[in-house]
């Protein structure tokens, strides 16, 4: 759990930045943790998250892959990806200073589970069907990308591209809604 000092830094960082962050403030606990549960806990994984930020959802995915696998954390905001790598010594986390819509571009191969909290509401048509599209394409086959969203207006959006979406609503104010969506064809 982040220390209350950390928490108002992050809130204050994520404010001052509303345009590429679209959040005032992290996520919550019940969020990390639902949008964690699809990540595969065993064997030599490569695991992908988007929209890093301060680095929450992060350790919760180290939390649960195994000793074996890599992540490869996206995030476009360079102050956010300094403060990471000065908080999270883990050799298996790999920071990308990049957007998401580049994933081709740093990662091969297939990958076993994407965990992503990027903005989709603020993004243009074009770049959300961008991302999604490599996000299927990267993913390999019965396996999950997890978003969180705070309203419903994308579920059309992710049922077109994926195979399967079981929304689950999170509790907390305001309501979030983690996407998981799975890829059943090669
Ligand atoms: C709502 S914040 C979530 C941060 C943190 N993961 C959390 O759950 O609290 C979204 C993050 O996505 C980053 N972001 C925005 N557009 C992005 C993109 N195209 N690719 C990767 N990260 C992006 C923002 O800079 C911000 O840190």
């Amino acid at each position: 759990m982040m220390k209350k000092n950390n928490k108002l830094n992050t809130a204050i960082q994520f404010t001052k930045n509303i345009l590429t962050t679209g959040a005032i403030a992290e996520t919550s606990r019940e969020v990390e943790v639902e949008i964690t549960k699809k990540i595969p806990s065993e064997g030599a994984k490569i695991i992908v998250e988007f929209g890093m930020g301060h680095g929450n959802i992060t350790k919760e995915i180290l939390e649960q892959m195994s000793p074996d696998s890599k992540l490869y954390s996206f995030e476009v905001k360079k102050e956010f990806c300094e403060h990471v790598k000065n908080e999270i010594k883990d050799e298996r986390l790999i920071i990308v200073n990049d957007g998401a819509e580049n994933i081709s571009k740093h990662v091969d191969g297939k990958v076993d589970a994407i965990v992503s909290s990027i903005p989709f509401t603020f993004f243009s048509k074009e770049k959300s069907e961008l991302i999604l599209g490599d996000t299927y394409k990267a993913l390999a086959k019965d396996h999950f990308f997890s978003q969180i969203l705070y309203s419903k207006i994308h579920t059309k959006k992710l049922e077109n591209f994926f195979d399967k979406c079981t929304i689950v609503k999170t509790s907390n104010f305001p309501a979030g809604f983690v996407y998981h969506c799975e890829k059943h064809e090669e």
